[in-house]
């Protein structure tokens, strides 16, 4: 088996050391990584440093022409990349290749995005004092960049973290989940082909502790994360730095007494098992009205049990495994704790090494761990409400507040939805786990902080600068 080289400065590169990725479903090595020593990672930030300003300075068609050549060879390249996906995580086949064009999508935006941007003028003779002045607003990076990117989405939230970056002129140190650094690696040596300077991107795995000096490192002002309650700890380590930060969920879809129950019930049964329900916004709390919940469940318990689960490389699976077999087991020893506390499993509940079945759970106690925490598992935990306001109190009653779905064709319900949910986004009529990558993105509560989404990354990576221009006649 070859081992795959990292990516330094844009340079292919090997360590001393070399690191197993595992598939998740065989439990046989899907291949092996190199890891980069101290002296490496050195290089890396120091490079990334040392590059910053010329970054900065590239222009636009320079950044944008190396974006448009990276999202045309992700494109040519796409089934080998979600193979790797399937390989290395477990994903099913079909979700991997939807994931490469979602990838393929991110940087064309990022490529547009990349033309687009010129600033801002205000006038500023809005009052006396500014007669004669100008105000030109521009955006500039606030330094280079440490990305973290999770094991559930290998190419795209890597691509969320990279193409950003590269649009506005910042470098990035990316470092991938160690699960899942093959595709990271393939998207390295993609970046590689462009004329971008040496230093601008580089693709480093290593083990999770091996990245504590990096969070603290100065030269890295800009930290952007995305994974579990870790993320907090990257805030406290390194409180004088921008972190931002896309952390998990509970998310909630929400069935009320108009909602199209045939339609609700196949997106929702879909949407909390794809992945293995492996997604920061997959359905986990389904609120239902009273009206509607019977007819209701009986349909979502007959969709879930309609999903294939298996082998992942096969086109016809719908949820495979978890991405180890701790997951998995945790998991389902929530649901255990939810039936010891009442609750009932409607289908599902256990699991066969590292594949759970996906479940469906009613009458969970309110502070169980399926309903508080984030169970990153197929598991829908049912809960019954008298109507719409109490359906809204549920959904808000978590820690946590990413997305949320609700299935209405009430356009006054679906303005109160927007106005009254502590989440950060809506989907009206269909499930949270909808995600278009040019939509602002991200959480509030425990959810983190800052937004991707190409352009709201682009905000985020950046700070307004202003250049007062004086004498000007308007
Ligand atoms: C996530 O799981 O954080 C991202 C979900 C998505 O991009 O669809």
């Amino acid at each position: 088996m070859t081992t795959h080289p990292f990516w330094l400065a844009g340079t292919a590169a090997t360590g001393d050391t070399e690191m197993t990725v595992l598939n998740p479903y065989t439990g046989e090595a899907a291949g092996t990584v190199s890891v980069p020593t101290p002296e490496q990672v050195e290089e890396a930030v120091a490079a990334a440093h040392a590059v910053a300003a010329e970054a900065a300075a590239l222009p636009a068609h320079v950044r944008a022409s190396a974006l448009d050549h990276i999202q045309r060879r992700i494109g040519e390249r796409a089934e080998e990349i979600a193979q790797v996906i399937t390989a290395e995580s477990g994903k099913p086949i079909k979700w991997a290749r939807a994931e490469a064009g979602r990838a393929v999508s991110v940087f064309r935006w990022a490529t547009e995005e990349a033309r687009r941007d010129s600033g801002e003028l205000q006038r500023l003779d809005t009052d006396a004092g500014g007669v004669g002045r100008m105000a030109l607003i521009r955006r500039v990076p606030k330094g280079p960049i440490l990305g973290i990117s999770p094991f559930n989405f290998p190419i795209n939230l890597v691509a969320h973290k990279i193409a950003p970056a590269i649009a506005v002129g910042a470098p990035i140190i990316l470092k991938p989940a160690p699960a899942t650094p093959m595709t990271a690696l393939i998207l390295g040596e993609i970046i590689a082909e462009t004329d971008l300077p040496r230093g601008m991107v580089s693709v480093l795995p290593m083990p999770n502790e091996s990245a504590a000096s990096l969070i603290v490192d100065e030269r890295l002002p800009v930290v952007s994360f995305t994974g579990g309650a870790f993320g907090w700890e990257i805030q406290r380590r390194a409180p004088h730095k921008h972190v931002t930060l896309e952390l998990g969920g509970n998310a909630a879809a929400v069935v009320l007494d108009d909602a199209d129950l045939e339609h609700a019930a196949k997106r929702i049964a879909l949407f909390g098992n794809n992945q293995a329900g492996q997604v920061c916004i997959g359905v986990q709390r389904v609120v239902v009205t009273d009206a509607v919940h019977d007819d209701f469940v009986a349909r979502l318990v007959a969709e879930v049990e309609t999903l294939g689960t298996g082998d992942p490389a096969d086109p016809k699976t719908d949820v495979g495994p978890l991405i180890d077999e701790a997951s998995a087991e945790r998991v389902v020893s929530w649901v255990e704790e939810a039936v010891a506390g009442g609750a009932r499993v409607l289908t599902g509940g256990a699991r066969d090494g590292v594949t759970v079945a996906p479940t469906v759970v009613a009458d969970a106690p309110a502070d169980a761990k399926v309903v508080r925490q984030e169970v990153f598992g197929p598991v829908l935990v049912v809960q019954r409400v008298a109507d719409t306001d109490a359906a809204f109190a549920a959904v808000n009653d978590s820690d946590y507040g990413l997305q949320a779905g609700v299935f209405t064709r009430d356009l006054p319900t679906a303005f109160r939805a927007h106005r009254e949910l502590e989440v950060g986004g809506v989907v009206i009529g269909d499930v949270p786990t909808f995600r278009a990558d040019q939509m602002p993105y991200g959480g509030v509560k425990g959810s983190g902080v800052g937004k991707e989404g190409v352009r709201s990354a682009m905000t985020d990576l950046t700070d307004e600068r202003v250049m007062v221009l004086t004498g000007i006649d308007l």
